[in-house]
């Protein structure tokens, strides 16, 4: 297809047109040239399609409800991932869908974020890790995928208005390398940009974001969408880099492209490009053609296994898995009312869904199951269902609790208000805990809950999330052993709300969000603040245990820009076959700018039979052991030795070793007039031609304060060490002060030795 030709018989009302939807789901065809339509649906854990795109009808096609990304995530398998996208890409297929509107890549900032479930991590190389597997696998089978929602957006609150303050590092460390890593490893046909505003700026219009980073910086070939109803001003946006609007149509919106082009404030050429990338992802759309069924029975076993590797048994006193008990007392609706997806634009009409307590039967061999529903559906409080449970509970072998977070306090498009189950809920878990040891409790939820108030009286915890429609059969193979637990969390369960690293600047007010806690979301909060939380980050129990050891680097010395690969040997020590996820940390030892105690920078996951040993290797490139420097303005390393702590969890550290590095590169002088004397001995150019001055100037500062003089010591006559103070002054000042013995002006001076060090930078 001859693109840059068929934009040449364009009209100009053709082209505007194309750049803004035609209805909720597709793009404007334009019949007399023979561009198609192209249909996209939501996404992301499912197909979502309405029977008619041009209807407003929310009722969707049944299709498959993968579980959500919480769960995804805390399978920690790429492959999995990716085959659940291939999987998905059929669905998409048989429906006639040419996009598939996810996955979604934000952070979890604070664990109230209402559309947490959606996404896979507070670590953002997990997240784009998934995210990039997930990505290959939909495009693997030719239909498209999109990324979103690019930038920053974090919480539910004002989604649509409210601006993430946020400094361009913790941009660059946190909340794009998921998008990043995707877009760079997994070339998604489209970008979803998100509704908030980006410091000030609307992600729809954000020039720096869409055209600068995301177009040129990581060479994104595919198309920008907007967020449903995330364009204000499209002549704007389309400057920023959107190239297309949704949702359609919006003939008021392509009325101002064609006005604004007409009135010469919209240069035509760039509209071409916007049309061009989009016309190249319809014709891409096209070559894979739609129709015919999916195998509903395979992609209802493929959702089931990936819940069994998302659960994650977060505790374990020995009662699991279950084994000869007689009577069991299964307690919670969520047993008859499967929870497994959340609420808002990803939710998914499925094909079948597993009824948690008859999967329970099916594998309970004889036992006699009896069922209350502890409680109800709303908010209300009924004592009654909590001793119609306590009375099942009582006499039974072991009580099975499910537990599922209501839709009123999760769901897209509102936050969570606290981190607690419902006050019914609470007690039924203690009141039922009092009277039965042997209690279970299984969790329904996309995000972390608090559980202070009871986890000590019960017996053992199962996260299992949104678990898609076959998560019922899942929970019942891990409670009965038929499969080994092997999820960890992909996110941190704090203690207590007040603990969490975005507390104090949650949710914003005013327009303005600030994210104040900077790169220190997650677990490289708490590991910066030394405080205990409830599970950590990459926590997850076995049926098994796993020995880790014998753990090693290809080098010891190596340059940045070649890397490092590490190995250790995992021995299964237990009894039960089982999976282990190994995770990579590292761990500057010392550096320019303050960094995280650790961060994630790679994992596997590894099969092992009992009393086997296989040897895992992670590789670590140039970006494991970077960082972004705002005045360099990009991804730097520094020389010196960094720690790489091979580990089960963020808190759980098996093996260390230490490796050299040699960066190798070139920096440009980031020294100017207001540099201070540490910045000046730090940075090797400025050491090299001031470094011989500073013995000098020390002892004029002595001289003039006194330090050093015996009545005074070093603290001199204003009782300080001048030296320290004079460290993290600019030079210049310092300078200043020293003037009468200077033999010229302190700003030729530094003007000077500025060019000194500038002539060195360029030669
Ligand atoms: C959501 C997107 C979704 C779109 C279309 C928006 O409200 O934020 O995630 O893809 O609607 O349903």
């Amino acid at each position: 297809m001859d693109i840059n030709n068929l934009i040449k018989q364009m009209t100009l009302e053709e082209k505007a047109a194309l750049c803004t939807g035609a209805s909720a789901w597709s793009t404007t065809p334009v019949e007399r040239l023979g561009i198609p339509e192209m249909i996209v649906s939501d996404g992301p854990h499912g197909v979502r399609r309405v029977p008619d795109i041009h209807s407003m009808a929310n009722e969707s096609l049944p299709a498959t409800c993968f579980p959500t990304a919480s769960c995804t995530a805390s399978t920690w398998d790429v492959n999995l991932i990716r085959k659940m996208g291939e999987a998905l890409a059929e669905e998409c297929i048989a429906l006639n869908v040419d996009i598939l509107l996810g996955p979604g890549a934000n952070m979890k900032r604070s664990p109230l974020g209402g559309r947490n479930f959606e996404y896979f991590s507070e670590d953002p190389f997990l997240a784009g890790e998934m995210a990039a597997n997930f990505i290959d696998g939909v495009q693997s089978k030719g239909v498209g995928t999109s990324l979103k929602h690019y930038a920053a957006n974090n919480q539910e609150f004002q989604r649509f208005s409210i601006s993430a303050e946020v400094d361009e590092r913790t941009l660059r460390e946190i909340y794009l390398p998921a998008f990043e890593k995707a877009v760079k490893q997994a070339q998604p046909w489209t970008v979803m940009c998100s509704y908030n505003k980006v410091n000030g700026t609307f992600a729809s219009e954000h020039r720096h974001l869409l055209t600068e980073i995301l177009k040129n910086e990581w060479g994104f070939e595919g198309l920008v969408v907007s967020d449903w109803g995330a364009v204000r001003d499209r002549v704007a946006a389309l400057k920023g880099g959107l190239d297309w609007e949704m949702p359609g149509p919006q003939e008021r919106r392509v009325q101002a492209v064609v006005a604004a082009v007409r009135d010469g404030e919209l240069d035509e050429a760039l509209l071409d490009e916007s049309v061009r990338r989009i016309l190249r992802i319809v014709f891409k759309a096209k070559e894979t053609s739609k129709g015919g069924t999916f195998d509903v029975d395979a992609h209802h076993e493929l959702a089931h296994r990936i819940a069994t590797e998302g659960m994650v048994l977060l505790k374990n006193n020995g009662l699991l898995p279950l084994k000869g008990q007689q009577h069991i007392a299964v307690i919670g609706r969520a047993a008859e009312q499967a929870h497994f997806q959340g609420g808002g634009s990803s939710h998914i009409n499925p094909t079948k869904v597993a009824v948690p307590f008859k999967e329970l039967q099916t594998q309970a061999e004889g036992a006699e199951l009896t069922y209350v529903e502890g409680y109800p559906i709303d908010n209300s409080f009924r004592q009654d269902m909590i001793d119609q449970a306590v009375k099942l509970a009582q006499p039974a072998d072991v009580a099975v609790l499910y537990i599922a977070l209501p839709t009123f306090k999760e769901s897209e498009g509102y936050d969570r208000t606290d981190l607690d189950l419902t006050e019914q809920q609470v007690a039924l878990i203690k009141a039922v805990a009092k009277v039965q040891p042997k209690t279970v409790v299984i969790l329904n939820n996309g995000a972390s809950v608090a559980m202070s108030a009871w986890i000590d009286d019960v017996a053992a915890v199962l996260e299992g999330w949104m678990m898609g429609q076959a998560g019922g059969i899942a929970i019942a193979d891990v409670l009965f052993g038929k499969v080994n637990p092997c999820g960890k969390l992909a996110e941190t369960f704090p203690l207590k709300l007040s603990d969490t690293p975005a507390y104090l600047n949650w949710p914003g007010g005013a327009g303005e969000v600030h994210y104040g806690e900077g790169l220190f979301i997650g677990y490289r909060y708490y590991d910066a603040k030394e405080m205990p939380v409830l599970f950590p980050f990459g926590h997850g129990l076995s049926y098994t245990t796993f020995k880790y050891s014998n753990a090693r680097a290809s080098a010891k010395n190596f340059k940045d820009v070649d890397g490092l690969t590490v190995m250790v040997d995992i021995t299964n020590t237990g009894e039960f076959a089982g999976k282990e996820i190994v995770q990579v940390y590292v761990h500057d030892q010392k550096s320019g700018l303050v960094r995280p105690q650790k961060e994630l920078k790679g994992f596997t996951k590894v099969e092992l039979q009992p009393g086997e040993t296989k040897s895992v290797s992670v590789r670590l490139d140039f970006r494991a052991f970077a960082y972004y420097h705002p005045e360099y303005k990009q991804w730097i390393t520094e020389d010196g030795d960094f720690d790489i702590l091979i580990a089960a969890s963020a808190a759980d550290i098996r093996q260390s070793l230490t490796v050299t590095l040699e960066s190798t590169l070139k920096l440009p002088c980031i020294l100017d007039k207001e540099s201070t004397v540490r910045e000046w001995m730090t940075d090797p150019r400025g050491k090299a031609v001031f470094g011989p001055f500073y013995a000098q100037m020390e002892t004029e500062a002595r001289k003039m304060f006194g330090g050093g003089d015996e009545r005074y010591g070093n603290e001199g006559t204003i009782g300080m060490d001048i030296m320290e103070m004079f460290n993290d002054m600019p030079l210049l000042s310092v300078l200043m002060f020293q003037q009468s013995a200077l033999p010229m002006h302190p700003e030729d001076i530094v003007n000077g030795l500025l060019a000194q060090v500038h002539s060195m930078d360029n030669s």
